[in-house]
């Protein structure tokens, strides 16, 4: 059945920095166009997941398939033209560029040469231009935030920054965006608001994951998840199985200590 299948397997997937292992022998499968909520505590490894799959960081062990191939060890850039889209967790942007530029810049990013093009066949690149311009505004208008078009992104606050990152990510239209605390720093209201454009994309067809401390947001939005703590995958499930597992309980009680 096409909704019971796996978007993205992961097996075995180990990383270790140095001496510290910060993911163990991690098995994860994603289905296709649900929610995935991926939580734990402060240093479980839930960004290094992110790292890894994302092709950021070579994994120390283990393999990784998206839509059935394997991409394990892949350049990100061609990870990225695959499918695979994601923001990160310190609100990363471009710096001195407007937020226009910078939505822009998430599909420049996976353009095979973009400066080939330009010197080669410029009215082609200038289409193209044209073209990636009406998508980004259309990524802002999508996110809530057309009137941020021409700001400079040095001049937003954290929780613009963070729309700003799902815009850039949505425009090189992915199969799979990977959100990293997309509603960190948020009150009630923002929190919501991001609940609601999480739920849209996944019903334009795009499976997202997403890392989480906020547990108002991951059991209301997650179809499934995943607990990850100090490394090890220590319980998977509904919303609901995942809040009475008391190895889950006891993590976060732990890190409250
Ligand atoms: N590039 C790196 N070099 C060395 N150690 C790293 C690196 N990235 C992560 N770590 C370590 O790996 C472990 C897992 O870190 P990670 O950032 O994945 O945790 P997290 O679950 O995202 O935590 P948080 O909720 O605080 O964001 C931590 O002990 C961290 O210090
Ligand atoms: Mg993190």
């Amino acid at each position: 059945m096409e909704e019971e299948m796996a978007i993205l397997e992961v097996k075995n997937l180990c990383k270790s920095f140095g001496g510290l292992q910060a993911l163990k022998n991690i098995d994860i499968e994603i289905q296709k166009n649900k929610i995935h909520g991926l939580i734990g505590p402060n240093g479980a490894g839930k960004s290094t997941f992110f790292n890894v799959v994302s092709g950021l960081y070579p994994p120390t062990d283990g393999n990784i398939y998206f839509k059935s191939k394997e991409i394990t060890n892949l350049p990100a850039e061609e990870i990225t033209r695959m499918g695979i889209s994601r923001t990160f967790q310190a609100g990363k942007l471009v710096p001195n560029l407007t937020v226009l530029d910078n939505v822009m810049s998430g599909k420049y990013h996976i353009s095979p040469n973009p400066v080939k093009s330009f010197f080669f066949q410029p009215s082609q690149f200038k289409n193209q231009e044209k073209d990636i311009k009406t998508s980004a505004l259309e990524m802002l208008k999508f996110i809530g935030i057309s009137d941020f078009a021409e700001r400079w992104t040095s001049e937003l606050v954290w929780v613009e920054r963070q729309l700003v990152q799902i815009a850039r990510a949505l425009i090189s239209s992915p199969d799979l965006l990977m959100l990293d605390e997309p509603t960190s720093g948020m009150g009630i209201d923002e929190s919501k608001a991001v609940m609601d454009i999480i739920r849209r994309i996944r019903n334009m067809g795009i499976t997202v994951i997403v890392v989480s401390h906020d547990m108002n947001l991951i059991p209301e939005i997650s179809d499934r998840i995943t607990v990850l703590d100090f490394g090890n995958k220590i319980s998977e499930g509904s919303p609901e199985q995942i809040q009475k597992d008391p190895r889950v309980l006891e993590a976060y009680l732990g890190e409250n200590k």
